[in-house]
């Protein structure tokens, strides 16, 4: 994290995380403590992590998968990914159950229940010493002897745990740019391992300043690699309704936000772009991040707008009650 004017570094105290500024403690004491904390940080990744792979807790280092899983032979395998906010799991049976529905879809069966899972995020946190945390399922085909067909009973399962890496900060205070990609998502509901056209999309995306590719498809959008996708129009939120992933967090954005605007959740179309007040993405890492620029034209007058900034304090001040 470099010193920029509006980056924030963590303070760690008695096993808490303190979000201090330049702005809010002075840039000498911004600087000395964004030192130490790139320090420790830099030990904790050079440590060997914990997770959990077929019913074992091992050092990631371990993990044996076979070349033969379909996961590896094919990309034939789900994931989900969540968080914890102030040390709790966040929306977890939102996730657990769109977890189910992704397996479900693909015809794989996920090795534990809810409580069991519960109970290996719960001690995966604690053998990584962590506090605010990633984290992910990833579930696959399995072992294939002929490397196509499928054994339920045979799946590979892991979990992995992360610290929770923050975001600039200044893509929440300016926004940020995204630019258009011609693709539509293979079964959208599916939260499948599948991120070809992200990854290969990765160079194009840095090299024009953007944070994340919007899919739009044959006149229609859909969904950013890697977020939902809303705009305002007047007082109408409007979101892709189908074909996409349902996000977790744009579902509870919706929530939030259906006592205050008009929601629609149906076809967005691609010319309705330029004619945004305001746009935004969400993602469970991105929460609510602010698009005040796609490919080369301006979202409204080029500022984060008032609405998205209200929801995005909404959202911060309800995910704390919950
Ligand atoms: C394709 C796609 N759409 C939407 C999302 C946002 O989902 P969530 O809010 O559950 O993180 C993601 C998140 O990874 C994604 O990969």
């Amino acid at each position: 994290m470099v010193y920029n004017g509006d980056e924030v570094a963590p303070v760690e105290k008695g096993g808490k995380f303190e979000l201090i500024s330049a702005f809010t403690v002075g840039k000498s004491r911004f600087l000395r403590q964004n030192a130490i904390w790139r320090e420790t940080h830099k030990k904790r990744e050079l440590m060997i992590k914990y997770c959990y792979f077929n019913g074992k807790f091992i050092r990631e280092n371990r993990v044996g998968i076979s070349p033969r899983d379909l996961g590896v032979l094919r990309g034939y395998a789900v994931f989900d990914f969540m968080r914890t906010e102030q040390g709790k799991l966040l929306f977890f049976s939102r996730h657990f159950s769109r977890f189910k529905n992704s397996a479900r879809e693909l015809g794989l069966r996920i090795p534990a229940g809810r409580r069991e899972l519960e109970r290996i995020i719960k001690r995966l946190i604690n053998k990584n010493h962590l506090r605010e945390a990633y984290i992910k399922f990833i579930l696959t085909g399995g072992v294939s002897g002929d490397g196509i067909s499928l054994k339920r009973q045979k799946s590979t399962f892991l979990v992995l745990a992360d610290r929770q890496k923050l975001l600039p900060q200044r893509y929440y205070v300016h926004g940020v740019k995204i630019i258009t990609s011609e693709f539509r998502r293979e079964l959208p509901a599916v939260k499948s391992s599948n991120y070809i056209w992200a990854i290969k999309e990765q160079e194009k995306r840095e090299a024009k300043g953007a944070i994340e590719t919007l899919y739009i498809f044959q006149g229609q959008v859909f969904e950013a690699s890697r977020s939902n996708f809303f705009i305002f129009r007047g007082n109408k939120l409007i979101t892709a309704g189908d074909g996409i992933l349902l996000g977790i967090t744009r579902g509870f954005v919706l929530e939030l936000a259906r006592n205050k605007f008009e929601i629609e959740e149906r076809k967005l179309k691609v010319s309705e772009l330029k004619l945004a007040d305001e746009a935004f993405i969400t993602a469970t890492t991105k929460r609510i991040m602010p698009v005040v620029k796609i490919d080369g034209f301006k979202v409204g007058d080029g500022k984060v707008g008032e609405k998205t900034k209200w929801l995005t304090r909404e959202f911060g001040r309800k995910i704390k009650e919950l």
